[in-house]
């Protein structure tokens, strides 16, 4: 068996011993996510490392919009205490035997190769389901049992049981919090069972603060100037707020700007930097190709106005 070690999380999140520890392997296996130095902890990072805390078996579900982190926060904990994830992203397709495992043939005889649900209940590790709430009941009824921390019957393999490792967690991500999409835009998502999501901790994932995305931007791209990191931030916020429809009187936005496409936003500005001498402007050339191409036309108008006003806002307070 492999060999385990005890965590200080604060020491490993804050810097600072704080004496709570978490159980993990010693040693790094390929199952264990690469870091990314640059990853800046969201807020609600903290009640993720409660979560890791508990001591009894207790499966969580993280919700929030699209590219809040989600999917990243998880791997990035797991990547800074030697935590195994085997994840597999949700939908109406997916198989209960895609979790569980199935029979291949290899060189003439047929064996058994466990799915990612039996591996990490096998051999220890994080086990995500992405997008949940995609998924057909067939999945979470046979989730079911595992939530409460019994062992898996493998019935296809002879009836095997397979006990749950002392290191095997389950996490699920989506984008509802288990009652439905309310905003129309994210298709497929599913109204939960009530027994399903009465087994999970959940917590709720948002994006990060202007401050630590203003942070994260610069970080990630250093070349690019302040005044059009503040103005990045801000029209992202502003969008978003839009998008919530939390502005009376305003046209509501079919897009939103994720973190996911404010990073994407950066690195294209700088890309388009050295087109700035062919009469295009590097920002708004960038922010049509990272995400407002897939908006209709006169929102793209809409946004197109909101961002020449924040933008010329940000500049002239750098002036004064
Ligand atoms: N706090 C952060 N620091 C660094 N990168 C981040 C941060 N938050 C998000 N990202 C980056 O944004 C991208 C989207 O994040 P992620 O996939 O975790 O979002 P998500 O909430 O799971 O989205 P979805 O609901 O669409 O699955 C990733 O490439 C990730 O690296
Ligand atoms: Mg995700």
């Amino acid at each position: 068996m492999a060999e385990t070690k005890k965590y200080d999380i604060g020491a490993l999140f804050s810097g600072k011993r704080s004496g709570s520890t978490v159980g993990s392997f010693k040693e790094p296996s390929k199952y264990v996510p690469a870091t990314d130095p640059d990853y800046l902890w969201p807020e609600w990072t903290k009640d993720v490392l409660v979560w890791l805390l508990m001591d009894k078996f207790q499966p969580l579900y993280l919700f929030g919009p699209s590219g809040t982190g989600k999917s990243s926060c998880l791997r990035q904990v797991c990547a800074r205490i030697n935590m195994p994830v085997y994840s597999v992203t949700g939908s109406e397709r997916l198989e209960v035997s895609d979790l569980i495992g199935h029979f291949v043939l290899k060189n003439q005889e047929t064996i058994w190769v466990d799915g990612p649900l039996a591996r990490a209940m096998r051999e220890g590790g994080l086990f995500v389901i992405d997008e949940i709430d995609s998924c057909s009941p067939s999945i979470i009824m046979a989730l079911n049992g595992v939530l409460d921390g019994s062992g898996l019957v493998i019935a296809e393999h002879g009836g095997e049981l397979v006990q749950p490792h002392p290191l095997f967690r389950i996490a699920c991500t989506g984008n509802s919090a288990g009652n439905g999409d309310s905003t129309g835009f994210y298709s497929g998502v599913a109204q939960m069972n009530l027994a399903f999501m009465d087994r999970f901790l959940v917590l709720e994932a948002d994006y990060p603060d202007p401050k630590a995305e203003t942070a994260l931007l610069q970080k990630k791209f250093p070349a690019l100037p302040e005044t059009v990191v503040k103005g990045m931030v801000t029209f992202a916020n502003a969008v978003r707020k839009l998008f919530k429809n939390e502005e009376p009187g305003q046209q509501p936005c079919e897009i939103t700007i994720t973190t996911r496409s404010l990073l994407r936003w950066g690195d294209l500005c700088l890309r388009y930097q050295a087109l700035a001498g062919m009469g295009i402007s590097p920002v708004e050339y960038a922010a049509d190709r990272a995400f407002a191409s897939r908006a209709s036309k006169l929102t793209r108008t809409m946004l197109h106005e909101l961002m020449q006003r924040i933008f010329a806002d940000t500049s002239e307070k750098k002036e004064k």
